[in-house]
């Protein structure tokens, strides 16, 4: 693994979320392998495949309040063409009085080495 591998990782994990915030499905879909698979708190304990669940909040209004996401504590691994890469996943938000509140998740998301470049197949996201 490569100082480079790492940061180019980091930097389109970075970009996966940026897109969440910003209800960006164009950028969400460009990153991910279209046969992408997770578990989240959303999907309630099942093991959900393909962009369609994921497209639904993308077509929600998206959200006025300011957010910032931060990646912390994050853990690369390379395996060949397919990579872990594991951090805390930290939401600035506010909450409904307008006072600022840090909301924290545990993400793994792998992404897979393919000729046009990375793309994210699958992630778990829990509670810390
Ligand atoms: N719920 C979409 C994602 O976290 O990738």
């Amino acid at each position: 693994m490569t100082d480079n591998t790492t940061a180019e990782l980091l930097r389109l994990s970075q970009e996966l979320l940026d897109a969440i915030v910003a209800g960006d499905w164009d950028n969400y879909a460009r990153l991910c392998d279209p046969s992408l698979s997770c578990y989240e708190p959303e999907a309630c304990g099942h093991l959900v495949a393909g962009m369609e669940f994921h497209r639904y909040y993308f077509e929600l209004q998206p959200s006025t309040s300011p957010r910032n996401t931060t990646i912390a504590s994050p853990h690369v691994r390379v395996l060949g063409d397919t990579a872990v890469v594991s951090y805390v996943r930290l939401t600035q938000k506010l909450d409904a009085h307008g006072a600022p509140v840090t909301a924290a998740m545990n993400e793994t998301r792998v992404w897979h080495r393919q000729p046009q470049g990375w793309r994210h197949v699958h992630f778990h996201r829990s509670a810390c």
